[in-house]
């Protein structure tokens, strides 16, 4: 991909030593889930939403992150995320995953918020004296946007996001990341680590077992690792001969997005954003797959399909033989990914040996590892 492999240290430690999974209670503990959410979920930035979702003036989306939630609203300043609850006494307001609604009422005492988080009427009976509206609106929280990504952060003193996007910004520019249209998303609840899920996703070294339909139009053993710069890890995979379109058909109509240089339109270029966002760029369309803990055995990944709107537009426009491929593979993978939770479970648990093929998933444990570690004495 790019120049990106060019540059790349090939002495790297990794191909002296391998790789080595990590303890039982790192994949299953509480008090590591409470660090995790504290130091990286709790005070980074965090990707949460894509901007074609939020595009007209009243549009909003929500999402819960740990015991919180989130609703983010496209309002006269543009998108802006807020504690999704009510000032008033702590009612969720906004249940449903997105839509459109000019003012926000809380449907307790009917406290009415318009759509850039201010309190626009209440009931109850308040003296002037003690009662001051503008106190009262929706509790902002820090938001940016870059390349068309909606990102939140809960603390003042999160790392510096560019900084922290590293050479994200190369991929998200050649894939017209911002100019995409999100055309479909799905939720999915899994019984595992979130961490688990985050090993499946970055590595293909499972598409001959559980995948006979990506196996079919991907290359697990043509594929590489890059060493990125920034909070971000990524690899690349290539389709084979005779397919353009990693879906059900592995042929689609649709034209190689036009950024993206000939070499790599045979290629997924798999990036993930850390903590929590993968990335597959492929040619023909984009993928982003969020997953979100819940508890040190439960998590939910939130799967976005992007096109790019030249082809959204036409007439005979359809995702459906993209989806249908990786909405089986989602539950292919989700089932291996609780069952390893269960084999992990064992106290007794003892790591084996990562391969060549799998420098993503030790990558992705050592950053969550570095980001919260116990501080001395
Ligand atoms: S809790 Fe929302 S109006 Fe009372
Ligand atoms: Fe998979």
């Amino acid at each position: 991909m790019f120049d990106l492999i060019d540059e790349q240290d090939e002495e790297r430690p990794y191909f002296e030593t391998g790789g080595v999974g990590r303890s039982h209670d790192f994949y299953t503990g509480e008090r590591q889930h409470r660090r995790e959410m504290a130091r990286i979920y709790g005070r980074r930035w965090l990707p949460v939403d894509h901007v074609s979702r939020l595009k007209e003036k009243g549009s909003y989306s929500t999402l819960n992150i740990g015991t919180g939630s989130v609703l983010l609203m496209h309002g006269d300043n543009g998108i802006q995320a807020y504690h999704n609850y009510c000032r008033h006494r702590g009612y969720k307001l906004v249940e449903e995953a997105t839509g459109k609604r000019q003012s926000v009422v809380c449907l307790y005492h009917c406290w009415v918020y318009d759509r850039n988080g201010k309190l626009k009427s209440l009931n109850g009976t308040y003296f002037d004296h003690f009662f001051e509206k503008e106190k009262n609106g929706l509790v902002p929280v820090r938001t940016e946007v870059r390349f068309g990504v909606v990102f939140i952060a809960f603390s003042d003193d999160a790392p510096d996001l560019d900084a922290s996007l590293g050479q994200f910004g190369e991929f998200a520019r050649v894939y017209e990341l911002a100019e995409l249209e999100c055309v479909q998303a799905k939720d999915y609840p899994v019984a595992s680590n979130w961490k688990l899920v985050a090993h499946n996703v970055n590595e293909s070294l499972h598409f001959p077992t559980a995948h006979k339909d990506l196996h079919r139009i991907t290359d697990f053993d043509d594929a590489g690792t890059y060493d990125l710069k920034g909070d971000i890890v990524g690899a690349w995979q290539s389709i084979r001969g005779g397919y353009n379109s990693v879906s059900m058909t592995g042929r689609s109509g649709r034209s190689p997005m036009p950024l993206v240089p000939e070499g790599d339109q045979q290629k997924i270029n798999w990036i993930t954003i850390l903590p929590n966002l993968l990335f597959g760029f492929t040619a023909d369309y984009v993928m982003m797959q969020w997953v979100w803990p819940e508890s040190p055995g439960t998590c939910f990944v939130r799967h976005f399909w992007l096109f790019h709107p030249s082809e959204t537009a036409k007439d005979d426009f359809s995702h459906e033989a993209v989806f249908a491929l990786w909405d089986k593979a989602n539950y292919e993978d989700w089932e291996l990914c609780e069952r390893t939770q269960r084999g992990l479970s064992n106290p007794m648990w003892a790591p084996g040996q990562l391969s060549l093929d799998e420098e993503v998933v030790s990558q992705i444990d050592a950053w969550v590892a570095r980001e919260t570690e116990e501080d001395e004495g």
